[in-house]
């Protein structure tokens, strides 16, 4: 089983890629096409460029993941691909490019959660990592506390109940004028801020569930309101306070629910998981209390048809395949 070729996919938002997997851990290639830079003079994803944009680069993207692999496509085994959630059109693409694939060379296709994949990014960048686990997944349109007792089994133990921790780094950004996407462009800044010049209101929601859209509220009320009596602005100071409230509040719950579920490994997985304040705010807390903390590799953190790939070999053990029946699901949950 180790051999097992699996070729990932995944266009569900403005990333266009494609991966190689040996086996379960074993990352033969990882090619991403960002778009970045094509959306940036929107401030955000335009959905009807992403889904255009994707035609254009999926089958030069699938090919150099082939060629950088050093394998044939006719050796590949099977093909997972993302499904949802993300944008509708953004998702055709990759699944039409692997529905074609598999029905060509008559293997079977797998259909893979966006976010499960987010959290199987970290087997890729730590090969030793084995389930149950505590896993913290922060991304673009997610956050959530997932309890993961073997590979295919997640219990979501809270969610955001609005704005997702990425959304409000980049609304935030986007008023104070930085590019798309916010969340690196705040980390940069608040390296160069006082995390304590400004008091923001810590959200309170009890439970494991989230809230960021207060929080949201209160910052750009604080910029609006120093605009309009004309005060200065210390953008690095409201970024670093900012970013302090949201890691201190995300890692709070995390290590609250480690100790309720008696979980000793934390995870963090997504987009926001790149965040260095986040990564090092929950470093330091694991090392106080014993926990065993992991997090990927910066290239793994953000969207990536590798983690696509990983999570997809772990379907296939399980037999759990699709058909050509597969359609894209957006508004896919955990
Ligand atoms: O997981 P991801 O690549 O896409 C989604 O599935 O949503 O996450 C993208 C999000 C964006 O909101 C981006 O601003 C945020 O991750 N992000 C960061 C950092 N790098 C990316 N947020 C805070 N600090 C970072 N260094
Ligand atoms: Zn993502």
């Amino acid at each position: 089983m180790d051999k097992i070729l699996t070729l990932g996919i995944e266009t569900s938002c403005d990333e266009t890629a494609a991966a190689v997997l040996r086996g379960g851990r074993e990352l033969l290639s990882n090619v991403i096409s960002t778009q970045i830079p094509l959306h940036q003079k929107f401030g955000g994803v335009v959905p009807e460029i992403a889904s255009r944009k994707h035609i254009v680069n999926i089958m030069p993207v699938i090919d150099e993941a082939i060629n950088k692999a050093g394998v044939e496509l006719r050796e590949i085994n099977q093909i997972a691909v993302t499904f949802g959630p993300g944008l509708a059109g953004a998702l055709l693409v990759g699944l039409s490019a692997a529905k074609s694939l598999a029905y060509a060379l008559k293997i079977p296709l797998i259909a893979v959660n966006h976010l499960e994949g987010h959290i199987f990014a970290n087997f890729l960048s730590a090969p030793e990592l084995e389930p149950p686990f505590l896993s913290l997944v922060v991304s673009g349109g997610h956050t959530a506390l997932i309890k993961m007792t073997d590979y295919n089994s997640f219990e979501l133990l809270g969610q955001s109940r609005d704005d997702a921790a990425g959304e409000a780094f980049d609304k935030i950004a986007r008023v104070m004028g930085l590019p798309y996407p916010g969340g690196p462009e705040i980390d940069k800044l608040a390296k160069s801020g006082n995390a304590d010049a400004i008091d923001f209101p810590h959200p309170k929601v009890t439970g494991y569930d989230f809230s960021f859209s207060g929080l949201k509220s209160a910052v750009l009320n604080y910029l609006n309101t120093a605009q309009m009596k004309d005060e200065p602005i210390n953008n690095a100071d409201v970024a670093a306070s900012f970013q302090k409230t949201v890691v201190d509040t995300l890692a709070e719950k995390t290590l609250a629910a480690a100790e309720e579920f008696k979980l000793d490994k934390i995870v963090l997985a997504g987009g926001v998981a790149a965040n260095s304040s986040l990564e090092k705010t929950l470093r330091e807390a694991c090392n106080l209390r014993g926990f065993k903390f992991f997090y990927p590799s910066k290239i793994l953190c953000t969207d990536n048809a590798a983690m696509i790939a990983c999570r997809g070999y772990y379907q296939s053990l399980e037999k759990t395949f699709a058909d050509s029946t597969l359609n894209a699901v957006p508004n896919l949950g955990l």
